[in-house]
């Protein structure tokens, strides 16, 4: 059936030549296509926490009233969520993961020109795309440092909103204070992305009294654990929270997602533990992969590595790890040409890590 005939008439053309976001695979089907267990499978391609749930989380989602609908106004989850970030719960907004809230500022924004430094997290440009937006993509520069002034030029252009991430995804380096008081001071939204901020510790949170067009982003997913429940959230000036409390689908945190996320909040002490120890391991894992002589580290602040690969191709290497289990994320596009991103897990996922990186060398 051609396009004009069937059912594909009553849609956007242009989302019939859209991009697709190429999303990691559930662990099942990971499990079934390279024929090991899925408890055998050493998962560093997702950036995910893999010490898992702790069990005080998994006892607030079993007794959450999961037969009765969220909250919208999200009450209880604002106010915890404030007091953890140091910030009013008219500032706070929550969402289904940060990808959700992605979503709500480029709707709020509205169609026009949102500007990314690449190579970044895609989402931004996914989602933007969807909406209708144009996407204008800043390339950074030798160290993944965004160039500032072509943002600024991008901006004087008409683009109304700058996403950036913080530490940034896949690079793993962070914006300096100078850097975002300087996006700060251009004339759009500014969304600084901080996904990865409990492993690195250094927020832009303290800006938002001083300028009111500060999106920070951060999410559930990476340090507490919770990825597959999506919990994210925004820190804004209250206004912007609150058109973004209008605009958003009304019931977009499941009552399990909001149990955990306040329980994750409630018990961060004992989570943080785990954090610290990927923090650790992130380290142990670069030097070690890095001593191998053919895989450079870049220096990261978050809960990953991006590696060069030298003299073998990236893709081959995931492959042949994939084949022995083990998960991660290869670049090889001209922003990141030849590279691997590997997430921080525990000791004994580095050491099977590394065993693969071994068997990989001696092929
Ligand atoms: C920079 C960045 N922002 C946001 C997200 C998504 O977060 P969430 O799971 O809360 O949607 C990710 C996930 O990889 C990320 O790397």
């Amino acid at each position: 059936m051609s396009a004009e005939a069937g059912p594909l008439r009553f849609v956007r053309g242009d989302f019939q030549d859209l991009e697709e976001y190429v999303p990691v695979k559930p662990l099942d089907v990971l499990a079934r296509e390279i024929g090991v267990p899925a408890g055998q499978l050493v998962k560093l391609d997702a950036n995910e926490n893999l010490y898992g749930v702790i069990p005080e989380v998994r006892e607030a989602i079993a007794s959450a009233p999961l037969h009765i609908y969220p909250d919208p106004g999200q009450g209880a989850l604002r106010e915890a969520i404030a007091e953890y970030a140091g910030v009013t719960p008219g500032q706070v907004v929550a969402g289904a993961g940060a990808d959700d809230l992605i979503d709500v500022i480029i709707r709020l924004a509205g169609p026009g020109t949102i500007v990314t430094a690449t190579p970044t997290f895609g989402m931004y440009g996914f989602l933007a795309k969807i909406a209708g937006a144009r996407v204008v993509e800043s390339p950074r520069g030798a160290n993944f440092e965004p160039g500032l002034a072509a943002i600024e030029r991008a901006v004087d252009g008409g683009a109304r909103v700058v996403f950036l991430a913080s530490p940034n995804n896949p690079t793993g380096n962070l914006l300096s204070r100078a850097e975002v008081e300087r996006l700060c001071r251009m004339d759009a939204l500014v969304v600084i992305d901080e996904a990865y901020i409990e492993f690195s510790g250094d927020s832009a949170a303290p800006l938002l009294d001083e300028h009111s067009n500060l999106v920070i982003l951060r999410t559930f997913s990476k340090w507490a654990g919770l990825a597959g429940l999506r919990v994210g959230y925004s820190l804004s000036h209250p206004d912007l929270a609150r058109l973004m409390m209008g605009i958003k689908q009304p019931y977009n945190v499941s009552v399990a997602a909001d149990a955990a996320a306040r329980a994750a909040l409630e018990h961060r002490a004992q989570i943080f533990e785990t954090v610290r120890c990927i923090v650790a391991e992130r380290e142990r894992m670069a030097g070690l992969v890095g001593a191998l002589g053919w895989m450079t580290p870049l220096p990261s602040c978050a809960n990953f590595v991006l590696f060069e690969v030298k003299g073998r191709s990236a893709a081959g290497v995931a492959a042949s790890l994939r084949r022995r289990g083990v998960l991660v994320r290869y670049y090889d596009r001209p922003d990141l040409q030849n590279y691997i991103r590997i997430s921080a897990g525990r000791p004994e996922d580095t050491d099977r890590l590394l065993a693969a990186l071994r068997a990989v060398e001696a092929e």
